[in-house]
């Protein structure tokens, strides 16, 4: 069976791939890696629609890797903003910034593994996708879909380690790129994360989850714990058309990001630090670990190292969407 599940994908795959600005099409030449890289990185935690336009506009502006290298932290930075987890940009840079050095992608999964800021899952895919290398990459389609053909019972995150070896257990010796994002696309599309079309599932006849009568149940969810809430402030002050903005520190959330000043939220605030202004309102924001109340207020005067930067120009500020939320509220409240 395991020899044809992935014949049976590359057959549906052959037909029913997406088309996608950073492929090319099933048996077709072999794509350009600095896409396949660069558009890996960005599809990591983010669906495909909210990727297309970052990666159009990237590669118009930085055709190569060698131009990403080229380029100055702070603009791809820039150019980042509403993509969300930054530190992806940063390691961006750093690999761009290697494989220029070395003249090229290393074309094996070991040698991409040794980039500075590359992991395991993007030195599999590129591996894979861009040098037709034998690698076994597991996304959250992929584990979704192997998960229910052999009905993993244990729950995630404890699951992963039987997702990869049974993945390991049908990658094909070759075409594993075109493997994994038919695994990938049959994931998006047919084995959804709720109600799953089985009918028209090229893998539903050996497809353990299926046979259970509830494949949704795959993969097992942990039970879900309530995130932390946490309380800052943003400070907006504004003078001749313009706003004061700062640059985060180096490291941390947003590091190296331009903001709009605070009182580091990041320490679990509570508002003791009483009011500077006034408060023209608070936005909601969702991170990995932690939701986020910020209260945005009205001071007079500049907080912090900053800039002045006209409110005309905000848009390229390259503001990370908490900080784009905030001067929204703002700016309808001004
Ligand atoms: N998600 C991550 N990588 C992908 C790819 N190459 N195609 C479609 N979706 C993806």
């Amino acid at each position: 069976m395991t020899a044809s599940i992935s014949a049976l994908l590359l057959e549906w795959y052959d037909v029913h791939a997406r088309a996608l600005p950073w492929r090319v099409p099933p048996g077709g030449a072999a794509p350009d890696p600095y896409r396949v890289w660069l558009s890996e990185v960005m599809l990591q935690q983010t669906t495909v629609a909210a990727v297309k336009p970052y990666f159009a506009a990237f590669t118009a502006r930085w055709p190569t890797v060698e131009a990403l290298a080229a380029a100055d932290e702070a603009d791809i930075m820039a150019a980042w903003a509403g993509l969300g987890y930054y530190s992806r940009a940063r390691n961006l840079v750093a690999a761009a910034r290697a494989v220029a050095e070395q003249g090229g992608f290393p074309d094996s999964e070991g040698g991409l593994r040794e980039l500075p800021g590359l992991g395991a899952y993007t030195a599999a895919a590129v591996a894979a996708i861009a040098f037709g290398r034998r690698a076994v990459v597991v996304d959250a389609n992929v584990e979704r879909v192997v998960a229910r053909l052999f009905a993993i019972a244990e729950p995630l995150p404890a699951a992963r380690k039987a997702i990869r070896a049974y993945a390991e257990t049908i990658t094909p010796d070759t075409r594993a790129g075109d493997f994994a994002q038919g695994l990938m696309d049959l994931g998006a599309t047919i084995c959804t994360p709720r109600e799953p079309r089985c009918l028209l599932c090229p893998l539903a006849k050996g497809c353990a989850g299926r046979v259970s009568g509830d494949p949704a149940h795959y993969p097992v969810k942990p039970a879900k714990r309530a995130k932390p809430l946490r309380q800052g402030t943003a400070y907006w002050t504004v003078s001749d058309g313009a706003v004061w903005l700062v640059r985060r520190q180096p490291r941390g959330v947003f590091g190296g990001m331009r903001a709009l000043p605070g009182d580091g939220w990041s320490a679990a605030a509570d508002g003791a630090g009483g009011r500077k202004g006034e408060a023209l309102g608070t936005v909601r924001h969702g991170f990995t670990h932690f939701d986020l109340e910020l209260t945005v207020e009205a001071v007079a005067g500049p907080q912090g190292e900053g800039e002045w930067w006209p409110l005309a120009k905000l848009g390229e500020a390259g503001l990370p969407t908490l900080f784009a939320k905030a001067a929204r509220l703002a700016l309808a409240a001004a």
